[in-house]
C-alpha cells in the first residue's frame, strides 16, 4: 500500500529530520572549528556549533523512543504498520544527520560558499546520507529491516520536498536567515 510505505519512510526518518531543525533553534555559542581557518576560509563556519549539535543529537534521539511509545496507538488508528528504532539505529540516524550537514558545511567553505550560501542538492541530502550510513554502520540488522528499497526510494523523493518546504516555513517564521 502506497500510504503505508510513505507514512512509514516519514515515520523511520523522523530522527533525522528533526535535528537540524533542532540546531537552528538551539544554535549560537562556539562553533566546533573554534574558528579555525583552512587555506582562506573557515574550517566549517560559525554555523556550525557544539550546543547545536548537541542539541540536535539528543532532540533526534529522545524522538525516536517517543515515536516507538506512541506507535502502537498510530498503528492502530491509521490501521498502517510502523517502523520501530532500535537505540543505535535512532542515535545513528539523529547523530548521523548532524554529521551530514557538518560535512556539508566542510565542502561549501573549501569551495568558496560563505556562511548561508546555498548549494542546492547537497544542502537537501547532506543530512540524509549522514543519517543512513551512520544508522547502518552502528546497526545493520535493523537498517536492512527497516530501510527497504522502496523505503530508501520514497526517502530520496520525499527528503527533498519536506526540506525546502520547512526551511522556507522556517525562514518566513524569522528561524532561519536564508530559505534554505
Ligand atoms: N546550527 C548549529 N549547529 C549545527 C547546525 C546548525 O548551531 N551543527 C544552527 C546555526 O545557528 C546555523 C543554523 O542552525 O546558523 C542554520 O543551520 P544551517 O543552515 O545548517 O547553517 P548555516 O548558518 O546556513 O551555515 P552553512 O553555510 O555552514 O550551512
Ligand atoms: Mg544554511
Amino acid at each position: 500500500m502506497v500510504i503505508e510505505l510513505v507514512v512509514g519512510a516519514f515515520w523511520a526518518m523522523l530522527p533525522a529530520y528533526v535535528p537540524n531543525n533542532a540546531a537552528v533553534l538551539a544554535g549560537g555559542g562556539a562553533p566546533i572549528d573554534g574558528g579555525r581557518t583552512w587555506g582562506s576560509s573557515r574550517v566549517l563556519g560559525d554555523g556550525k556549533t557544539w550546543r547545536g549539535t548537541l542539541v540536535g543529537t539528543l532532540v533526534g534521539f529522545a524522538l525516536a523512543f517517543v515515536c516507538n511509545a506512541a506507535a502502537g496507538s498510530v498503528e492502530a488508528a491509521l490501521g498502517i504498520g510502523l517502523p520501530r528504532f532500535s537505540v543505535l539505529g535512532a542515535f545513528g540516524l539523529a547523530f548521523g544527520a548532524m554529521l551530514g550537514d557538518i560535512g556539508a558545511s566542510f565542502l561549501k567553505r573549501r569551495t568558496g560558499r560563505e556562511r548561508g550560501a546555498a548549494f542546492p542538492g547537497l544542502d537537501q541530502l547532506d543530512f540524509v546520507v549522514g543519517a543512513l550510513a551512520l544508522a547502518a554502520l552502528l546497526d545493520f540488522a535493523w537498517f536492512r529491516g527497516t530501510f527497504t528499497l522502496p523505503v530508501l526510494a520514497v526517502v530520496l523523493v520525499l527528503t527533498p520536498i519536506l526540506h525546502v518546504g520547512t526551511n522556507i516555513a522556517a525562514y518566513y517564521l524569522g528561524l532561519k536567515n536564508e530559505p534554505w
